[in-house]
């Protein structure tokens, strides 16, 4: 039954690709020689040695991007001639120099690791969804992060992503799971953790409460132009679904080829959805894990074969093809695709996020950020 119905949902992606190529489709990499216009796209190195530029956030003057990177900086772009500058981090201060520069995920928990990013427009301070601490507040004087939220009942344990109400100061974010943290988010996918959260912040009552709960590895959330609904990434079932504010109900929005990451809506209307990986690349990644390998070809008390055969279906339902992102609009039809042809590397997309002329591309394993001028 769920089969048929993936399957389903899959032929109408499949045509509604074939209808795009004949008007509004377009590819975001044409090659050079075909456009002429090899300067389109450019990269934003981060510094320091972090990687992982995975939300992106612009303030209250169109500032920026802001971005979080893997060793709990905060960093904010000052255009080509002065490349990213140090904003802040979540580190606690005792750590910033041990975690400055690092990669590995089992610091994360001491040095933090920040995902969500977005500015309250009225009061101009950022809000970090952080992966082990919670939801924090920067102060916009010493840049010292506070936390707002970090429970409901129970600790949330993977803090994931954010959007903001600009009328009313209420917060959306999403709580990915409430076992797995965010350096096991494989096992989190692979055993059908189903324990992950919609949540709201009143920044007014200092409120936390639950919205929807039992998903499975919730993502990317974003509020729709006239605040009655939010879309959220329900990333192991490959769809997005449409949360009501007003009665509080919810619907599948749109099923997938890929599994989604962040959200953000577009100035240009609707919103852009990350595809986060194609299959051949994850299996790929997937197999060059050793533990994986192992497991995989000599079979594991710790990973038994039901799991892989959880891990196998999952790589199934990811596509071949490599569509990175879509922009669909508020009632679920696609606007656009952004395809990567192969040749250049475009993988673990998590965010593409529209300013002015361009797409702001981040990316959860990268060391940049791509710009792709529209
Ligand atoms: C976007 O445009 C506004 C208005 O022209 C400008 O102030 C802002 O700096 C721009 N931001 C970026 C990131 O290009
Ligand atoms: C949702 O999760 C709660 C807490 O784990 C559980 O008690 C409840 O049975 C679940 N509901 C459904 C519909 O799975
Ligand atoms: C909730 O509200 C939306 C928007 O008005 C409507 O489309 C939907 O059917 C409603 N759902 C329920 C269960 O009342």
């Amino acid at each position: 039954m769920k089969k048929n119905m993936l399957l389903s949902a899959l032929m109408a992606v499949a045509v509604s690709f074939f209808s795009l190529t004949m008007k509004d489709y377009f590819s975001l990499y044409q090659s050079p020689a075909e456009n002429g216009e090899e300067n389109r796209l450019k990269e934003a190195f981060i510094n320091g040695g972090a990687v992982g530029p995975e939300s992106l956030a612009f303030d209250e003057d169109g500032e920026g991007p802001y971005t979080g990177v893997s060793d709990g900086r905060i960093l904010k772009w000052q255009g080509d001639d002065i490349g990213w500058i140090e904003f802040s981090s979540v580190s606690p201060s005792h750590m910033l120099d041990e975690c400055r520069g690092s990669q590995d995920p089992k610091q994360e928990y001491l040095c933090g690791r920040p995902l969500g990013l977005c500015f309250c427009k009225k009061t101009g301070k950022l809000y970090v969804a952080d992966a082990y601490f919670g939801l924090l507040i920067f102060d916009n004087k010493d840049k010292v992060p506070t936390t707002v939220s970090k429970e409901a009942g129970a600790p949330f344990y993977f803090t994931n992503a954010l959007d903001i109400d600009q009328e009313t100061g209420v917060i959306y974010f999403t709580v990915s799971s409430a076992k797995f943290r965010r350096s096991e988010f494989l096992s989190a996918i692979i055993t059908g953790d189903n324990t992950g959260r919609l949540m709201q912040y009143d920044s007014t009552t200092q409120k936390t409460q639950i919205l929807l709960s039992n998903l499975s590895f919730p993502n990317g959330v974003a509020l729709s132009s006239d605040g009655s609904f939010l879309l959220i990434a329900d990333s192991t079932n490959c769809r997005i679904l449409r949360y009501w504010l007003q009665n509080s109900s919810f619907e599948v929005f749109f099923q997938l080829p890929g599994f989604p990451d962040n959200i953000r809506r577009s100035p240009r209307g609707g919103f852009w959805i990350a595809l986060h990986s194609r299959r051949n690349t994850l299996e790929k990644w997937l197999l060059s894990l050793p533990w994986i390998k192992k497991a995989f070809f000599y079979g594991s008390n710790l990973f038994p074969s039901s799991s892989i055969n959880g891990m196998m279906q999952f790589l199934k339902r990811m596509p071949t093809k490599g569509v990175m992102a879509m922009r669909l609009d508020e009632d679920g039809n696609i606007i656009e695709v952004l395809e990567n042809p192969g040749e250049r590397k475009m993988v673990f997309i998590s965010e593409v996020h529209e300013m002015n002329d361009s797409l702001w591309i981040g990316s959860v394993m990268m060391p940049f950020i791509w710009r792709y001028k529209i």
